[in-house]
């Protein structure tokens, strides 16, 4: 809402828990010990976590809009993945640096370019299931991480060459590595040799920045260097409002933050969606037959319930420069505020019968930009939400014209966190029959009870 200089604080009720075990909760089971923490002290509520401090938890829709839309001046970034990802990367800048960066990606990133990437996505969709088994249970996530990290390279890089086999296999284990090193504390990311875990990403780091230094040549010697708009060229023709041109090294950190932040999230989303899907036969069909029918609403609202439901990043979380006010409440300066995802989607108000998947209820009805956060919101809401939204369709589109999912009456898969984002345990399993083959099948009363 803004400045509160002159009012007394007044934060919301804390939990009376040592500290200790605050922290240790919400290292082990974030998710469940907001929800239980909800359960018995209402929304808002106060924790005091051992890195953080002092830290205000809001989820209501009114508090979510009164944080992101107030000024950079009162609130800024807090997030840990900067320490991971280098200081010249969106998520270690903040006030000026963060507004002219986000100037310069926005474009590429605008949900009027998005068509042009759609082949892209159809194509590595194409490649990665040509070889997908038929009638046997098979975990998506892996091939979902090949389709966005193959399509956010390709967006990124403009053109596809030998540098990025070596990518292709280093970035996997770069964001599993450094996805778990982002939540832990700096200790655990010092370069302590070759076989600490710092020492490993370090070198993942060298082999990384290798790759990109030879890119970043390739196309400054590219004679139509001028006409490319792919991210890598328009970060190396871009100039800061002083004509200074972002260094090479911040080039690289950039790159690197857009490949992991763009590919693991979208990918367990995905492999969400398989896991909803083969657990509501009915929905499925009525999928396929919009599909086959060229239509695209149902499949959309799909994608928003998907994430409403399985939201794969469970908070974000900004700290306060000075003292604000949020609704009734006054947080002093040097606080974290976190807002809840998890909590923000399972609230009745904002969405009746919460608990239950039921995508009709965005069909005809675009979810609104403070209950529904996925990509959380203000100054620093998600750079890569209409890519990843294009990606997420174009790959539902494709799975459903291409094959006919086995479904099954097998209890819904856990939650597993891998550090940043959350995936499906069992890692989103699917049984598929090729549309093509001639299959008579028919994905209502094809639902066969999953293996275990
Ligand atoms: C389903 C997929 C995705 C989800 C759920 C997701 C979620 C998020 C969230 C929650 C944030 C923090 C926003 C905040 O603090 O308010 C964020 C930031 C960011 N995301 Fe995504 N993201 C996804 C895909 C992508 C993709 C495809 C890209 C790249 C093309 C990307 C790039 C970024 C960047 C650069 C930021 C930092 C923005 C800033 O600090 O200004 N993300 N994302």
């Amino acid at each position: 809402m803004g400045e509160a200089t002159i009012e007394p604080v007044r934060l919301p009720p804390a939990a009376r828990i040592p500290k200790i075990v605050q922290g240790l909760g919400f290292v082990a089971a974030r998710e469940k010990a907001v929800a239980a923490l909800a359960r018995r002290y209402g929304t808002p509520f106060t924790l005091n976590l051992p890195v953080f401090g002092k830290t205000v938890v809001i989820s209501d829709p009114v508090l979510v809009k009164d944080l992101f839309t107030t000024s950079s001046d009162l609130v800024g970034r807090a997030s840990n993945l900067g320490t991971v990802l280098g200081p010249g990367s969106t998520f270690s800048l903040d006030g000026d640096e963060h507004r002219q960066r986000r100037k310069l990606l926005v474009p590429p990133f605008h949900g009027k370019r998005m068509q042009g990437y759609e082949h892209i996505v159809e194509e590595e969709v194409m490649r990665e299931i040509a070889n997908w088994p038929q009638g046997e249970e098979f975990e998506t996530l892996q091939p979902m991480m090949r389709i966005t990290l193959n399509a956010i390279l390709r967006a990124v890089f403009g053109a596809e060459g030998a540098e990025f086999d070596e990518l292709r296999e280093l970035l996997p284990h770069a964001v599993v590595l450094g996805s778990r090193l982002a939540v832990l504390p700096a200790i655990a990311r010092r370069d302590l040799g070759p076989w600490s875990p710092g020492g490993r990403f370090a070198s993942y780091r060298r082999r990384y920045d290798a790759v990109v230094q030879s890119l970043i040549s390739d196309a400054r010697a590219d004679p139509e260097f001028a006409e490319r708009n792919d991210v890598l060229s328009l970060m190396l023709q871009a100039r800061y409002e002083d004509g200074e041109r972002i260094s090479d090294q911040h080039v690289a950190d950039e790159l690197l933050t857009l490949l992991t932040a763009g590919h693991e999230t979208t990918a367990t989303t995905l492999a969400w969606t398989v896991e909803r899907l083969r657990r509501h036969p009915r929905l499925l069909a009525r999928l396929t037959a919009e599909v086959d029918a060229g239509g695209s609403e149902l499949r959309q609202a799909t994608v928003w319930e998907v994430q409403r439901t399985r939201p794969v990043i469970d908070g974000t979380i900004r700290m306060t420069r000075k003292r604000i006010r949020l609704g009734k409440w006054v947080v002093p300066e040097g606080h974290a505020v976190v807002v809840s995802i998890g909590l923000a989607h399972s609230s009745e108000e904002s969405f009746p019968d919460a608990k239950s998947f039921n995508p009709d209820r965005f069909v005809g009805a675009a979810p609104d930009n403070h209950s529904w956060i996925p990509f959380g919101g203000g100054v620093r809401r998600c750079i890569g939400a209409a890519f990843a939204n294009m990606e997420m369709n174009v790959t539902l589109r494709t799975l459903l014209r291409e094959f006919e999912f086995g479904t099954t009456y097998a209890r819904g898969e856990r939650h597993h966190s891998r550090g940043v984002a959350t995936a499906p345990a069992r890692g989103g399993r699917a049984v598929v029959y090729r549309r093509s083959a001639g299959s008579s099948r028919k994905s209502t009363s094809g639902a066969q009870r999953a293996s275990a």
